[in-house]
């Protein structure tokens, strides 16, 4: 059993949440800017991808040094225990960044690295000549920040946001991390009614309808550890084991997705169908305004439009004036909006109970959050 340092990476902003995911998992971390580590085995690569649904990619960090010069940087690399994670046969591409550091050519910083590691992998199996890279792929990366170079192996392969069944993307939709963010933050548990009513491809009824019935978010797709031998299959077979026992696909659900326009709602039960989802999520086509219920203690989450479009503002504000009408009567529902639009509590009709600061991509928005004061009756 190996002791590795981990590194799941996260959007900016969403770091405490990917931290409280690391920790309902089991271990044990440390939350900065980005990032969160976490020292743990060859399982916990196999059961973090699987499970977090907030971080973007798991990597391994293989070092941590100073490098002011090439040398240092690629002895420093060289010194590293290549050998324990690299078969003789490993892709190794290079990718590489640099901030506030004297070593800024990126190009420069991967070559050496490259180099080093191709030095290292030949003394230690003893062979000389090309190595032939037509192995499993593992994508190294240098990271220079303030003259420390900290380098990783991705364990990820793509983003963790892809969840592996095909999304049709319609307009504008949110990346699936953050939607899962979004629903992580109300604290919604499924015993009480979901209801996103601009649902556009479905995103976020998706996330909740996985977080409802614990359904690993990466259960149906592959990482690029899988194809390592150091980890084995059977660590891949226990941690997908686990995810087949904790799911628990008969949660009943009550998640409704609405948006006005059709195609976006056939796009989302399209969505919902590939994923398996589709029995767990109403979905209509409607406008925000016409929206009633006689449901209680329910939780609303959307991504509306933001207006940022030229001429497009005055409609929104129109929108952001109905919604505020249509939602006043829900004096037992929490209601969750993310948008950049400034002026959204007061077009609303009523400050926000609290606003958290989130990045949609690079779009700075704020997630207007309107706590319900009636509390649930205890069974
Ligand atoms: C930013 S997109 C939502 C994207 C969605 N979260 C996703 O991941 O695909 C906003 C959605 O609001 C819908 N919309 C705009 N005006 C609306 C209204 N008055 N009522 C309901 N939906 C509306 C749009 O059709 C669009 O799909």
């Amino acid at each position: 059993m190996k002791k590795l340092s981990l590194i799941a990476t996260s959007a900016m902003g969403l770091e405490a949440i990917v931290g409280k995911e690391v920790k309902d998992l089991g271990y044990d971390c440390q939350v900065e800017n980005g990032k969160v580590m976490f020292e743990a085995d060859e399982l916990a690569i196999c059961r973090s991808n699987l499970w977090l649904r907030t971080a973007d990619r798991i990597k391994i960090k293989v070092g941590e040094f100073q490098a002011k010069t090439f040398d240092e940087l690629f002895e420093k690399t060289k010194a590293l225990n290549w050998g324990d994670y690299l078969p003789v046969n490993a892709e190794f591409p290079v990718i590489g960044k640099s901030v506030k550091s004297t070593l800024h050519s990126v190009p420069d910083c991967q070559a050496i690295v490259k180099k080093a590691v191709v030095e290292k992998i030949k003394s230690h199996y003893k062979t000389e000549g090309w190595l032939s890279e037509t192995g499993p792929f593992y994508r190294i990366e240098v990271a220079l920040l303030k003259d420390i170079a900290t380098i990783t192996i991705d364990a990820s392969g793509a983003g963790l946001h892809k969840r592996g069944f095909r999304m049709d993307q319609g307009g504008a939709p949110i990346k699936e991390t953050l939607a899962a963010a979004l629903v992580l933050l109300t604290k919604w548990n499924p015993d009480r009614p979901f209801v996103d009513p601009f649902c556009g491809s479905g995103t976020i009824p998706l996330e909740a309808a996985m977080i409802g019935q614990n359904i690993a978010p990466g259960f149906n797709r592959d990482f690029a550890s899988e194809a390592w031998d150091w980890i084995g299959k059977d660590k891949w077979d226990l941690a997908r084991q686990e995810v087949e026992d904790k799911a628990k696909y008969d949660q009943p659900l009550d998640i409704q997705a609405s948006d006005i326009d059709h195609r976006m709602v056939n796009i989302a039960k399209e969505n919902a169908e590939e994923a398996g989802l589709s029995e767990s999520i109403q979905f209509k086509q409607m406008q925000v305004k016409d929206f009633t219920t006689t449901k209680e203690f329910g939780v609303i989450v959307g991504n509306p439009p933001y207006g940022e479009r030229l001429g497009e503002k005055r409609e929104v504000e129109q929108l952001y004036r109905e919604m505020g009408q249509a939602f006043s009567t829900l004096d037992t529902w929490s209601i969750y909006m993310l948008t950049s639009h400034e002026g959204f509590e007061e077009l609303y009709g009523k400050p926000a109970t609290k606003k958290r600061k989130l990045f949609n991509g690079f779009i700075k928005t704020d997630f207007y959050q309107y706590w319900s004061n009636v509390r649930p009756p205890r069974n």
